[in-house]
């Protein structure tokens, strides 16, 4: 099978480096892919979001599937286009990854669907949404409808910072239109953890659940990012918490999906609250998260191609899943200053080293080669140094070793990867 994987960060590598092992695959392309990706599959430079060069590019090479690894081309109606001419694709049509696109649309669907969520109001006035938050005083929580590079979200512990942060996304517009609308819901207490589901637009096939770190500092403290690390299994979410997970949160959601006429194939990322009165869906991504995408490929044992394939064909209640017992952990390598302002173009050494560490693997998210060959950073998170171990602990004791093995004083990472897993076990 001739595969086209479309997206160049961590993510899209941990996919590459997976289907790779496929008996199944004659060809691997990556658009754009990144200087990690190189060694696994054969990068073509198409941005993420140029679809119709990514469509021809997949009309031209007679591509039999194509996994799309970020929300934004799904959002743009890439698997709409290539489903128009007849390609395989996994992942949601324009219409399906509405889900992640609009906070509306998608708690609209999951109240209908009587999936357990914080209550919430829709507004696009100013006036309204003030006098909701009034009404319903603080702790509260404010978020964009569109999407705003997950940054259009603000927990308010007071009132003054709720109304402030409809001023900011709704008057200021500092997200641009994807404030238009804002999405005003109950503040939810508890431990947060992701679930991921395969999907073909009426199965699902469950997979497992991850936790990542999304603050830049130790202790979680500092600024947001895409996410400085995570590991998996996540032992909040036990097997009965995946059973009611699977039968409240993703099955009510592809039968709503399927009823309203809007299919969803593809990666159902479910963001969890386990709260004291039980477990509520936070949000939907119709994606695979990075870096949880990269523990997820690290601990999947089965085949990956066929099962992405039965998902584009509608066949996933034919498929299973297996796991390896290993743990897995990523520790997200970033570039000094991020998520600000940060460095491009400083050298990484010692890569060869840190993959000579038992059980680890670098996964690049940003990085490319520059006219010497030497490998740089491009991007703010950097490297995924990837690790699987009998215990996290043991993962974890990888993972660092390997960081400490690269040669990169401008890059910085967590070194508290994991540490409500670890706390527990003591
Ligand atoms: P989202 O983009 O919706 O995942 O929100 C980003 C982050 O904001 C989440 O990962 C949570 O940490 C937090 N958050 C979102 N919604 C709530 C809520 N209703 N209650 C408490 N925290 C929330
Ligand atoms: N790591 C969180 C996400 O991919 O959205």
């Amino acid at each position: 099978m001739k595969v086209l994987v479309v997206g160049g960060g961590g993510r899209e590598h941990a996919l590459c480096w997976k289907l790779k092992q496929s008996p199944l695959l004659s060809r691997l392309w990556c658009a754009p892919g990144n200087a990690g990706i190189r060694d696994v599959a054969e990068c073509v430079a198409i941005g993420s979001e140029d679809v119709d060069t990514l469509v021809a590019f997949a009309r031209d090479n007679a591509v039999d599937l194509v996994v799309v690894g970020p929300e934004a081309p799904l959002v743009l109606g890439l698997a709409d286009r290539l489903n128009q001419i007849g390609i395989k694709v996994f992942g949601p049509s324009a219409a399906a990854a509405a889900l992640e696109g609009s906070k509306g649309f998608m708690k609209d669907v999951v109240w209908k669907a009587g999936i357990p969520t914080a209550w919430y109001g829709r507004f696009t006035d100013m006036d309204s949404a003030k006098a909701f938050i009034r009404e319903k005083g603080a702790p509260i929580v404010v978020k964009t409808d569109g999407l705003a590079a997950g940054k259009g979200v603000v927990v308010a512990m007071t009132l003054e910072e709720a109304l402030q942060a409809v001023d900011d996304m709704m008057g200021t517009k500092v997200f641009g239109d994807a404030g238009n609308e804002l999405v005003i819901e109950e503040f939810l207490d508890g431990e947060e953890a992701s679930f991921f589901a395969l999907c073909d637009g009426k199965n699902a096939l469950a997979l497992v659940a991850a936790q990542d770190h999304k603050r830049v500092g130790d202790g979680d403290t500092g600024p947001n990012t895409g996410g400085m690390g995570a590991y998996s299994p996540a032992p909040v979410v036990t097997p009965e918490i995946q059973a009611e997970v699977m039968e409240r949160c993703i099955l009510p959601a592809v039968r709503t999906m399927a009823a309203e006429g809007k299919p969803f194939t593809g990666v159902l990322f479910a963001g969890l609250m386990i709260t004291k009165a039980g477990i509520k869906l936070l949000e939907y991504n119709v994606r695979f998260g990075d870096p949880e995408c990269q523990v997820l490929m690290a601990r999947m044992k089965s085949d990956l191609l066929p099962i992405l394939l039965a998902g584009a064909e509608g066949r996933l209640d034919q498929v299973s899943v297996e796991w390896h017992d290993d743990c897995a952990l990523v520790v997200v390598m970033a570039a000094e200053g991020y998520p600000a302002a940060y460095k491009k173009n400083t050298v990484i050494g010692g890569l060869d080293a840190a993959n000579g560490v038992q059980g680890v693997t670098v996964l690049h998210a940003g990085t490319a080669l520059n006219d010497n060959g030497q490998v740089i950073a491009t991007g703010g998170r950097v490297l995924g140094v990837t690790a699987t171990g009998a215990t996290v602990a043991q993962a974890r004791e990888r993972a660092y070793d390997a960081v400490d093995r690269l040669q990169w004083p401008e890059g910085f990472c967590r070194r508290d990867i994991a540490w409500r897993a670890l706390a527990r076990d003591a």
